[in-house]
């Protein structure tokens, strides 16, 4: 395991302590990283409406762009010891406005870890780049 994929699950890992999830109790971190290796995290944000909770992969890219960056490389998600959590199709979708081969890491503690390509995970995936 090379030592960017680390550093994300590190950050991952330690960005769901803040996650806000009182109503799911299911806390989820995500870390993401830029092309020049620029670290970007995000955690579940849920809410009394609950259709307005936000994932901690959308939060994540949200802060990557909002950082400046168009491009990520790579992804790793952090969930409760011992369960991997894969991205939802809502997330899956929003990943994939900004690469198709983004790479997924799901980490599970006890568990070891799972990789990915985006692409693999959300085939025939819908994008107005092929409208013409
Ligand atoms: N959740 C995420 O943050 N990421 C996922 O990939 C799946 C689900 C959150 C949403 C909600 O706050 C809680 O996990 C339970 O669904």
């Amino acid at each position: 395991m090379d030592d960017i994929k680390l550093e994300l699950i590190d950050a991952a890992r330690k960005v769901r302590d803040n996650a806000y999830a009182p109503y799911s109790g299911f806390k989820v971190g995500a870390a993401i990283v830029a092309e020049d290796g620029s670290v970007y995290v995000g955690c579940n944000v849920e809410n009394a409406s609950y259709g307005l909770t936000t994932c901690a992969e959308r939060n994540a890219i949200a802060s990557l762009v909002a950082g400046g960056y168009k491009i990520p490389v790579s992804i790793a998600i952090a969930a409760k010891d011992g369960v991997f959590c894969p991205p939802c199709g809502a997330c899956r979708q929003v990943l994939m406005e900004f690469n198709p081969e983004l790479e997924i890491i799901l980490e599970s503690q006890g568990n070891g870890f799972k990789l990915f390509k985006l692409n693999e995970i959300l085939p025939l995936s819908f994008s107005t780049k092929d409208i013409s």
